[in-house]
């Protein structure tokens, strides 16, 4: 009787976090203007530590980091060409390509690059970076891809 209680109170507070969570999103779309020239590039991303809204820019540091770390299987271009992409048994994932992105969440492509390819269901020759890159900049990655995709999510 007591652990079902402790099941309910733990139901309820989840409850609670999710409505809350669910209208804090809502509260920033429905703020959604059109973007500024200045805005174009910025996107709303939760921070995932404090589940607060913010805006995540791609800088040059981005940029230099997918030279860095990405472009050896994924390509300078993103177009998935690297040098290394021929001896991987899974080819690295076209980042140019909209028709796939298009179906990936923004947190999916987060989670495939801070957790690996296996935490997505994908193939695990796409390394995790969480031990290698702050999450600030994997969200950048996740707006760079987008603006080498020229696309969104449904
Ligand atoms: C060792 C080669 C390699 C490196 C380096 C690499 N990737 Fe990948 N990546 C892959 C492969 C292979 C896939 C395809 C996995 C699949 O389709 O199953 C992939 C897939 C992805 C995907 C798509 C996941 C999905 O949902 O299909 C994203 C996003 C991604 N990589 C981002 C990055 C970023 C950002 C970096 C640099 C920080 C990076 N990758 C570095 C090999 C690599």
């Amino acid at each position: 009787m007591l652990i079902n209680r402790k099941f309910l109170l733990t139901g309820i507070a989840l409850l609670i976090i999710l409505v809350t969570a669910c209208g804090q999103s809502e509260q920033s779309t429905s703020i959604a203007k059109p973007p500024t020239q200045q805005e174009v590039g910025e996107v709303r991303e939760v921070n995932r530590q404090t589940l607060q809204p913010k805006i995540v820019t791609v800088t040059e540091e981005t940029r230099q980091t997918y030279k860095w770390y990405c472009s050896q299987c994924h390509g300078v271009k993103g177009k998935g060409d690297g040098i290394n992409a021929k001896f991987l048994t899974v080819p690295p994932r076209n980042h140019t390509k909209a028709a796939y992105l298009e179906t990936r969440t923004n947190e999916q492509l987060f989670e495939a690059i801070k957790f690996g390819g296996l935490s997505v269901g994908r193939a695990p020759c796409m390394p995790a970076w969480g031990h290698t890159l702050a999450e600030d900049t994997i969200h950048s990655l996740v707006r760079y891809i987008r603006e080498l995709c020229h696309c969104e999510a449904f």
